[in-house]
């Protein structure tokens, strides 16, 4: 049993024979497939299409979705093993992974109508079509409930209006979960969710972000102007929008936290490596304790956020029978993993030094890549406020 001062984190773990399964699955099109490319990616700033499909193909983008709605029928440990596989070799590709299976299928298959499970969910978890989540705004971000985008009921439809940004996978994406305001007086009570269609008349693309890492995980801003919404595309009841984005943002936490120990394996095993080789003053620099004392610390950081999310992971598995809120699990590992990656990728490009500044290694990469972990699906000052905020019983 793994435990913390306060709260039971839950059972310890053995993998399956089905966990096993994909992970290798995953290892293998990770190392094979996107590995080579993703240098490349990293460089244009392109959406990898090509990969994306084959990823899709094997059922990385619908991994818990039931297999009624095409998908994978598996568990979160399944997920997070095959996370921790597609992000050790391409963070970005992790992001787009991350996004359809938690912030878009979790979103729709938890809280849709079977008509949208089967019109939403089917297409992107099997990967014919992409998915996208859009909560933040120019001038809302951590502070989620501050929205200007509003949403008015006409007849059967809503009208939405606004600028939402910091849209992972919009750039590409075929559908897009949306949450809007549609009763300001109401604060955060008074916000909808909605499945947008990104082919119809009143939805645009706005600047596409020019980002440090994860560049190719496309995101842009989107407009909406006097976009039409069928009301039967509205997700939940009126209002019910903010508690919906918190849930699937605790599932989406998970998801970063195995993205996280993907870069901070790649980093780990890139100076493990380089710290057997490479020489100087006589001796493997492995053999220098400055260097051997940061690859303990990056080890046993490493560990500890991987049973960290592991415990997040089986807390997500249980609360799908008994509802339970995984809150305080989610942004734990979230943290820990968050951070270990940016730590690791810190040391990871100190132990190359001069090689590790360069584009020619990939660390350089894990490097600009591990920061964003740190500020999406809630920075890292948000999931100490919700980790304190429960601890507390405050909320
Ligand atoms: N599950 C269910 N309900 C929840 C919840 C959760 N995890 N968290 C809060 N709620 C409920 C509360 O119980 C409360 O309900 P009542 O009104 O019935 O009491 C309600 O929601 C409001 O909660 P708070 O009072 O705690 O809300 P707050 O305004 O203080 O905000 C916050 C809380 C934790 C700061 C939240 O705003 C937050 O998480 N902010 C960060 C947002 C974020 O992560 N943004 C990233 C977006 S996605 C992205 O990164 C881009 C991408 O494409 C990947």
């Amino acid at each position: 049993m793994v435990t913390s001062g306060t709260k039971t984190m839950g059972p310890s773990l053995e993998l399956t024979e089905e966990h096993l399964m994909i992970q290798k699955a995953a290892r293998d099109l990770a190392q094979n497939e996107i590995a080579p490319v993703a240098a490349e990616f990293d460089e244009s700033g392109e959406f990898p299409f090509q990969t994306v499909q084959k990823m899709g193909e094997m059922g990385l983008m619908g991994i818990e979705v039931s297999e009624d709605y095409g998908g994978a029928g598996m568990d979160t440990i399944a997920y997070v093993l095959a996370m921790i596989e597609i992000s050790k070799a391409d963070a970005a590709h992790g992001a787009i992974m991350s996004v359809n299976n938690s912030l878009f299928c979790h979103a729709i298959e938890r809280f849709g109508t079977e008509d949208q499970k089967e019109r939403f969910v089917r297409p992107v978890a099997s990967g014919e079509a992409i998915g996208a989540y859009s909560l933040t705004e120019p001038m809302s971000g951590s502070d989620a409930a501050t929205m200007r985008s509003r949403a008015t009921r006409e007849g059967d439809a809503y009208t939405l209006n606004g600028r939402k940004s910091w849209v992972t996978n919009a750039p590409a994406a075929d559908f897009i979960l949306v949450f809007t305001m549609t009763d300001p007086s109401k604060g955060h009570k008074g916000i909808t969710a909605f499945i947008v269609e990104t082919d119809a008349q009143g939805y645009s693309r706005g600047k596409s972000e020019p980002k440090l890492g994860i560049r190719a995980s496309a995101t842009c801003e989107i407009i909406f102007e006097d976009y039409r919404c069928p009301a039967e595309q509205r997700l939940g009841e009126e209002g019910e929008g903010f508690k919906i984005a918190m849930a699937v943002l605790d599932a989406g936490r998970v998801g970063i936290a195995a993205q996280a120990i993907g870069i901070a394996e790649a980093s780990y095993e890139a100076s493990l490596q380089y710290a057997r080789e490479r020489e100087a003053f006589g001796k493997r620099i492995g053999e220098f304790q400055g260097i051997g004392f940061k690859l303990a610390d990056m080890k046993t950081r490493l560990e500890a956020s991987r049973l960290l999310t592991y415990s997040a992971a089986l807390a997500k598995q249980a609360s799908k029978t008994s509802g339970a809120r995984f809150t305080l699990e989610a942004s734990m590992a979230k943290l820990h993993a968050s951070e270990t990656a940016m730590f690791c990728a810190h040391q990871a490009v100190q132990i190359h030094a001069g090689v590790g500044y360069s584009k020619e290694f990939p660390v350089e990469r894990y490097f600009r890549d591990a920061k964003i972990t740190e500020i999406y699906e809630g920075t890292s000052e948000i999931q100490r406020l919700v980790i304190s905020r429960q601890e507390l019983a405050l909320r």
